[in-house]
């Protein structure tokens, strides 16, 4: 029998103290998320339904399938800066005639739906999505373009989302671009970049310079209507392949346009799967608030995958990460997940050997993180700690098969990179609210400046200040605690969300059907030179 036992008791006090702690994060999670929601306040969404305009979520929802789920994205991204939650734009992937799709929206009641740098991040992010899987890619499209006071963060980097659009086009990936307002200067590519375009009557606005520039420029009078307006760009223009009444009949549009795009997945879906035999309730009582208790892994696989089943690989050696063959919703997946904090020698030849394994046989890889990194001190260095911990990233980036991440717990030093961290390139990369990353636990930070500092006067030979080196370590302490916190690193787009565990099946079961719209084959070698 390959189905996981649970030794997790709904009734223990550890794990209710675990379940309370959760759901405290959790709660200040759906905080921030209502601001995402919110956009630009009570005031500006009063005044966007006043013109008679549906919310950006709205058009969404009209443009999605009945009933569908929609997986939206980065719904944190700018959380701990100057700009709004959310960053003015809605993204994320949901079903369209049948169709996974990535959509873009501006939201119109942030600053205009103008672009900051975190909007850019976050377009740019669902632009990589589309590509890395062949998901045709609808932008919703009303705003004031550049957010003007950061352009010089936004005005060059910016180009990007236009070469984006044509790169998709040149791959096979449909681009669809729904006009239902401001779409001016450079935002005027966004239509003009696109496969398709539909523009909604005495709405949309599409030029390179609106009726002052042009006065400024030619000395010509106009007005907008002459210059960009849906019913010019239908009949004289040919820039609007569709012209729609209203916003509903464009996104009517939108829908009949994807559904003649004949998109095809590359891979059948595998169908109704069994559901794991525990509750997925039980997610929330599994991390313990403090991460330096351990927590066996076994329990969250337990409550994600297809009937529990999960065949684990060297279940013997290297213990502090289990590894194993599991089903999603029907997928096939290999799973890496850190049972102890620390990764040692063993435990990184057995994830090069189990990575390898997934590439021969095309299977796609989940990584559950919750690690320290790599053990350090003399027996280990001397074991070649460093090249066994270089072998098992050296098979994580050069893999080919697609990989999820997901934070569950710590996710510090080099053991994010092994467990492939963002800059490995997952497809998909989620946090948990318990998780926590950064180059290394925020005490042992401080106590290594502390340290250095102390060696650094020793040296000069000036008298150490203990008060305020106390002072400093709880200083620096806090910092890199508020900074290692799931929120802070959404809001740069470190991750793709933080999710409800109680979603994690769901959030990995719509990743992975939105991979298999795309062809991939694992490496069968190409991998770097392994250091043995
Ligand atoms: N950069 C920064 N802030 C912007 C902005 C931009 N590109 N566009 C709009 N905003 C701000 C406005 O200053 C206003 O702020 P406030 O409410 O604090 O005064 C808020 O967003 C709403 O703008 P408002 O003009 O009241 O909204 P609107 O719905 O009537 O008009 C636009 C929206 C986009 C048509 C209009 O704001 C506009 O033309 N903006 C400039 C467009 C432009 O030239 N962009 C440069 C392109 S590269």
């Amino acid at each position: 029998m390959t189905v996981l036992t649970s030794a997790l008791d709904p009734n223990d006090p550890e794990y209710r103290a675990n379940r309370e702690a959760m759901l405290v994060k959790l709660a200040e999670l759906d905080a921030e998320h209502a601001k995402a929601v919110e956009g630009g306040g009570e005031k500006y969404v009063a005044r966007h339904r006043g013109r008679g305009k549906l919310l950006a979520r709205e058009r969404i929802e009209l443009l999605l399938d009945p009933d569908t789920p929609f997986l939206e994205l980065s719904p944190l991204a700018a959380w701990g800066s100057e700009y709004t939650v959310g960053a003015s734009l809605v993204t994320g992937i949901g079903v369209v005639e049948g169709v996974e799709c990535l959509i873009t929206a501006n939201d119109p009641t942030v600053r205009g739906g103008a672009s900051n740098p975190w909007s850019l991040r976050k377009a740019l992010r669902a632009n990589d999505i589309a590509l890395a899987n062949r998901l045709p890619c609808i932008s919703l499209v009303e705003s004031g373009g550049a957010d003007l006071p950061s352009q010089k963060e936004i005005f060059i980097p910016g180009g990007a989302i236009f070469r984006d659009l044509t790169r998709l086009s040149a791959a096979g990936v449909p681009t669809v671009a729904v006009v239902f307002g401001n779409s001016t200067a450079g935002g005027a590519y966004i239509p003009g970049m696109s496969d398709h375009v539909i523009m909604v009557k005495e709405r949309a606005k599409v030029f390179l310079g609106g009726p002052p520039l042009v006065k400024m420029a030619t000395g010509e009078e106009s007005d907008d209507d002459s210059l960009g307006g849906a019913e010019m760009h239908a009949r004289v223009s040919g820039l609007a392949d569709h012209f729609a009444v209203d916003e509903q009949d464009a996104l009517r549009q939108a829908r009949r346009v994807v559904a003649r795009l004949n998109h095809r997945k590359a891979h059948t879906d595998p169908g109704p799967a069994e559901p794991p035999k525990y509750d997925t309730e039980e997610l929330l009582g599994i991390v313990p608030g403090d991460l330096k208790s351990p927590f066996d892994p076994r329990e969250v696989i337990a409550r994600i995958v297809d009937a529990s089943d999960f065949d684990e690989f060297k279940p013997l050696y290297g213990t502090s990460l289990t590894t194993g063959w599991a089903a999603l919703h029907g997928y096939p997946v290999g799973i890496l997940a850190n049972a102890r904090g620390v990764l040692f020698s063993e435990e990184s030849q057995k994830a090069a050997q189990f990575i390898q394994l997934a590439n021969q046989r095309d299977i796609p890889l989940l990584f559950l993180h919750n690690t320290t990194g790599y053990m350090v001190g003399r027996e280990y260095e001397q074991g070649g700690i460093i090249k066994h911990g270089a072998m098992m990233i050296n098979a994580v980036s050069n893999s080919k098969v697609p990989h999820l991440s997901v934070l569950l717990g710590a996710s510090y030093g080099a053991g994010h990179y092994g467990m492939c961290g963002r800059a490995y390139d997952p497809r998909f990369l989620f946090a948990w609210p318990s998780a926590k990353s950064a180059v290394m636990g925020p005490q042992q930070l401080a106590g290594v400046l502390s340290i250095v500092a102390r060696q650094s006067a020793a040296a000069k030979g000036q008298p150490y200040d203990e008060e305020a080196d106390a002072a400093l370590r709880a200083m620096v302490e806090q910092q890199i605690e508020s900074e290692s916190l799931p929120m802070f690193l959404s809001g740069r787009l470190y991750d793709d969300g933080v999710i409800d565990p109680r979603d994690t099946r769901t959030a990995l079961g719509l990743c992975l059907s939105a991979i298999h719209t795309a062809r991939y084959e694992g490496a069968r070698g190409g991998f770097g030179v392994f250091r043995m």
